[in-house]
């Protein structure tokens, strides 16, 4: 029996679409013993599966980057499956997928010949055309590992920072590495410094956001100049605008950063607002088979 909460009602595993009370796995999967895999976040909206291509594409390179041999071309026909037996064929639903090594006896040493297991569910999920919210945050110490451009499912440097921007009343941990601004616990990012748009470089210090590789492409589409650069925690009063992007973020401004205020009520940048609109613009068009 699953407790009380917003859980799909469908669950695709390892080849079968199963009731979510029914969808178990070995307490000896990889996933479970060390948090051995790699997820994927992506939303469908009106015109299919937003940058579907390049969500896939990334889910492949991670699990290249940590050896779990899948093919990830293997889930196009079951995102589909997944998708019509949740009763979600055409509705803006949120999909999320994990592929963690599989079963083995408990060792650190990677097990050879074992079948990935693999786990995805479909919910329904609405986005804003333009997210209007005014975030307020917190910063707090990046205490992560150095490899945080592997989309591991071992978050605990990213929920415990997210939780403690929870328990200050705030919607985002914006996490600092020796001085220097990384990301946020579950999003990218971005400030605007005399005029330029700055983001932390796509290192192993950051997750390459598909949120964030569209922006930088956007930026390029509308003339502004971006820069890939890490702005320090004492720079940031002397930025004229901040926003964070994600999956389930969209573009969504900053109103309190720390001790910093950008905004005291719903005023947004003009920057961060001309990059809204063009976002939003492009979910009006079909982005599944982009690559980026
Ligand atoms: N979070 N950085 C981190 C640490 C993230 O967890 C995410 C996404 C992003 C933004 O990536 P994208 O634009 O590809 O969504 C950046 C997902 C949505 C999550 O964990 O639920």
């Amino acid at each position: 029996m699953l407790p009380k909460g917003n859980f799909p009602q469908k669950v695709y595993l390892n080849g079968k679409i199963v009731a979510s009370e029914v969808a178990n796995i070995s307490v000896f999967d990889r996933g479970f013993l060390f948090g051995d895999g790699i997820y994927e976040v992506m939303v469908q909206l009106e015109n299919g599966i937003f940058y579907k291509k390049a969500h896939l594409d990334r889910l492949q390179e991670n699990l290249d980057k940590i050896g779990i041999d899948f093919d990830v071309d293997t889930l196009y026909p079951e995102i589909d499956s997944l998708i019509e037996s949740s009763g979600l064929t055409d509705k803006s639903c949120l999909i999320y997928m994990q592929v963690t090594r599989g079963t083995a006896p408990r060792k650190h040493s990677y097990p050879k010949g074992i079948a990935a297991s693999v786990m995805m569910y479909a919910l329904p999920f609405e986005l804003p055309y333009i997210n209007t919210k005014n975030m307020r945050a917190i910063t707090a110490n990046d205490f992560r590992w150095h490899r945080c451009d592997i989309k591991s499912i071992s978050l605990l440097g990213n929920i415990m920072t997210n939780e403690a921007a929870m328990n200050a009343d705030c919607d985002e941990a914006v996490l600092i590495r020796n001085g220097s601004i990384t990301e946020g616990s579950h999003t990218n990012i971005f400030f605007v410094k005399n005029g330029k748009v700055v983001t932390h470089p796509a290192n192993e210090h950051i997750l390459d956001g598909i949120t964030r590789k569209v922006l930088v492409q956007l930026c390029k589409e509308l003339d502004l100049t971006l820069v890939e650069e890490a702005v320090t925690f004492d720079e940031i009063p002397t930025t004229e605008e901040a926003f964070f992007t994600g999956t389930t973020t969209q573009i969504a401004s900053i109103a309190q950063l720390g001790d910093h205020t950008y905004y005291e009520g719903n005023e947004i940048g003009p920057i961060t607002k001309q990059l809204q609109e063009a976002f939003a613009k492009l979910k009006d068009i079909d982005t599944a088979d982009i690559t980026l």
